[in-house]
């Protein structure tokens, strides 16, 4: 099966990244979101983002242009019907996501792959709204999108073989590198990452370390590119929060239990770097 035009919903930080990358390759993009205002704050994030790597020697002006060229935006699902594979990186609720699958399924053309890019949603609750439960997967991208090299493949047990091949090629044409993971709570990467970052808000917690000495000594002595006070402000504390919860109501093992101070910044507000103050101040 091949794929010329790919459908992204949600233009937020991710949808923004994953338009990017898909246009980038040549593919003809069409972005969703829910109204105009963030339609066009997403579009400028977008632009912002090409600018950068303009700047940075990593795409030329004509490359940049070009990748514009691909991409239309939309308030109307109406507009999908054309599109050969859907990513789907709404906000993580479940009950949006079904209703999206659910009104996509009949949209979009029989052929068609429907993929989520949840970071700790059953995929396979996705699937039960549809007809094509063959067709859907999800396809996980890292944050920042155009910068990190990974995609995580989410398959579950009504994913077909051949799905899984065009989402091979499909991933392979966006020059990253792809693993596979069941549809478990956290996929791999999550599955991994959230104790640890959890653990490093514990030590902070429990006062072993002030949140400097904490990052520095994970960045220095393991050499991660961020400490992981810097990564969960970088993440977004609501966004952790959200995965962590979701793993603990599905595991009840408290290597996934959010500890009482990262609950109650998110009830302040300190979401990190997006509401500018979380571990650190960005203001
Ligand atoms: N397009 C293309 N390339 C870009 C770019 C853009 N818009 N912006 C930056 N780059 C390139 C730069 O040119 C640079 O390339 P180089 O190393 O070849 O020169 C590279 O990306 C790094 O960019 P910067 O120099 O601007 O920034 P830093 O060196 O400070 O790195 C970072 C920033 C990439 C965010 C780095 O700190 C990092 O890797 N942090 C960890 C990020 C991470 O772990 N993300 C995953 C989060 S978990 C997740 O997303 C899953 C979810 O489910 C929670």
């Amino acid at each position: 099966m091949e794929i010329k035009t790919v459908g992204v919903i949600g233009c937020g930080l991710m949808g923004a990244g994953i338009v990017e990358v898909c246009a980038r390759a040549g593919y003809d993009v069409v972005v969703l979101e829910v109204n105009q205002a963030l339609l066009d704050r997403g579009l400028a994030r977008l632009r912002g983002s090409l600018e950068k790597a303009v700047a940075r020697g990593k795409a030329s002006q004509e490359e940049a242009d070009r990748t514009l060229g691909h991409i239309r935006g939309t308030l109307s699902l109406a507009d999908f019907a054309a599109c050969d594979l859907v990513v789907e990186a709404a906000v993580e609720n479940m009950e949006t996501k079904k209703d999206l699958f659910s009104a996509l399924d009949t949209v979009l053309p029989p052929h068609a792959i429907l993929a989520s890019n949840t970071s700790s949603l059953c995929v396979t609750e996705m699937a039960s709204v549809t007809k094509r439960g063959d067709k859907v997967l999800g396809i996980h991208f890292f944050n920042p999108v155009p910068v990190m090299p990974l995609i995580e493949f989410v398959r579950t047990i009504l994913t077909s073989d051949e799905t899984m091949e065009a989402a091979r090629a499909f991933g392979a044409s966006l020059g990253k590198t792809m693993v596979t993971a069941k549809d478990t709570p956290g996929f791999i990467v999550n599955r991994l990452l959230i104790p640890y970052i959890l653990d490093a808000v514990r030590v902070y917690e429990n006062g072993l370390a002030s949140r400097e000495d904490i990052d520095t000594a994970i960045k220095l002595g393991l050499n991660h590119p961020m400490g992981p006070l810097t990564l969960l402000d970088f993440v977004g504390l609501d966004t952790t929060l959200f995965i962590a919860d979701a793993m603990f109501e599905e595991y009840k093992d408290e290597r996934y239990a959010a500890p009482p101070l990262l609950r109650r910044m998110v009830i302040a507000g300190q979401l990190g770097r997006k509401s500018g103050k979380g571990f650190y101040d960005y203001r």
